[in-house]
């Protein structure tokens, strides 16, 4: 039976069965041999125009392109609101269990607590324990659904979630303009955009080779921010998707992911970068994923079919019937994995 908190099961000596992955996806490589390949971008100067924009628009261009995930730093959110964020996150996951699981979200709830594979109804767990809220559009805050411990929780996260709009729409006016197209063009592809958040606790783990904190994946959105700590922990993949590198934490900065519908609006010209999370038996680890996805009816076909280009989507789809084919693929791809053993 897969457990309501992290909280017991870390301080055994030996993971439960249900954490244990097949070997082809446990880790390859450590949480803190970390690469610096991932690129780190400035964007000091980005809002003064002229050449200076070009020359960051540049980086942020080639980056998705070779890897659909980079670094931000000058980014212009305040190190203080972020520390804010991240301190009352930790709190949160330090709260005894009970007070978790009063916001517990199994049963279908929008937005509260969970250890995350409960959500999916997966065979193997994630080592990870979540507390997700839904911030954009507006009207979709539940605030029943949001934590009212630690105090504060709910101004600063609201104003963590606002500045992360801010620059997220920022970033995709930068592709929009690589795309020649008018600086809105991404932003407005997702109608009323969506912005989810999803607080990432990963506690220590007894044996951290045999299991993942999150399991290999793509994000279905158009683009997602990532704060982590200091532990190490992301990795992303490079020689299409052969080998597996731990990203560099960097204080402060956002890890920048392009997701799926950011790729299929680029007809695949900015990558949907590959990634997952490892644990580790020494530290705990806390990261903050904000998700900007298209609203649930946002048509999904490429914006722009550059000459001698094929489309990568057949026909237009709405971003809910994508996310349907994403989860129904995964699915059968682990139903056939189960029937090779
Ligand atoms: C994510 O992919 O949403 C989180 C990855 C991480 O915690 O590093
Ligand atoms: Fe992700």
């Amino acid at each position: 039976m897969a457990p309501s908190t992290l909280t017991a099961l870390a301080e055994e000596k030996t993971l439960q069965a249900s954490f244990v992955r097949d070997e082809d996806e446990r880790p390859k490589v450590a949480y803190n041999k970390f690469s610096d390949e991932i690129p780190v971008i400035s964007l000091s100067g980005i809002d003064n125009g002229g050449e200076k924009r070009a020359e960051i628009c540049k980086k942020i261009v080639e980056a998705c392109e070779d890897w659909g995930i980079f670094q931000v730093v000058d980014h212009g959110v305040d190190a203080k609101l972020i520390a804010e964020m991240t301190r009352l996150a930790k709190e949160f996951f330090a709260l005894p269990p009970e007070e978790k699981l009063r916001f517990d979200m199994s049963g279908g709830k929008k937005g509260g607590f969970i250890v995350s594979s409960h959500l999916q109804g997966e065979a193997v767990q994630d080592w990870r324990e979540i507390v997700t809220y839904f911030s954009y559009p507006i009207r979709a805050r539940d605030y029943s659904r949001w934590p009212d411990k630690p105090e504060g929780w709910k101004a600063v996260t609201e104003e963590y979630s606002e500045k992360l709009m801010g620059l997220a729409c920022k970033l995709l006016g930068v592709l929009s303009e690589a795309m020649g197209l008018e600086t809105e063009a991404l932003s407005n592809a997702c109608v009323d955009m969506d912005q989810k958040v999803v607080v990432n606790f990963y506690p220590k783990c007894p044996q951290p080779d045999l299991t993942l904190g999150l399991k290999r994946h793509t994000d279905p959105g158009t683009i997602t921010l990532l704060l982590q700590d200091q532990v190490g922990g992301l990795q992303a993949t490079r020689d299409n998707g052969k080998t597996w590198i731990t990203v560099q934490p960097v204080e402060g900065a956002f890890v920048v992911n392009l997701g799926d519908h950011g790729h299929f609006l680029s007809n695949g010209r900015f990558k949907n970068a590959d990634h997952q999370a490892v644990v580790n038996s020494n530290s705990s680890r806390l990261s903050i994923a904000t998700f900007q996805n298209p609203a649930p009816e946002a048509k999904v076909y490429p914006l722009k079919i550059r000459e001698g280009e094929k489309p990568v989507l057949e026909e237009p789809i709405t971003f809910a019937e994508m996310y349907r084919r994403k989860m129904s693929k995964d699915l059968e791809l682990a139903r056939l994995k189960k029937l090779a053993k």
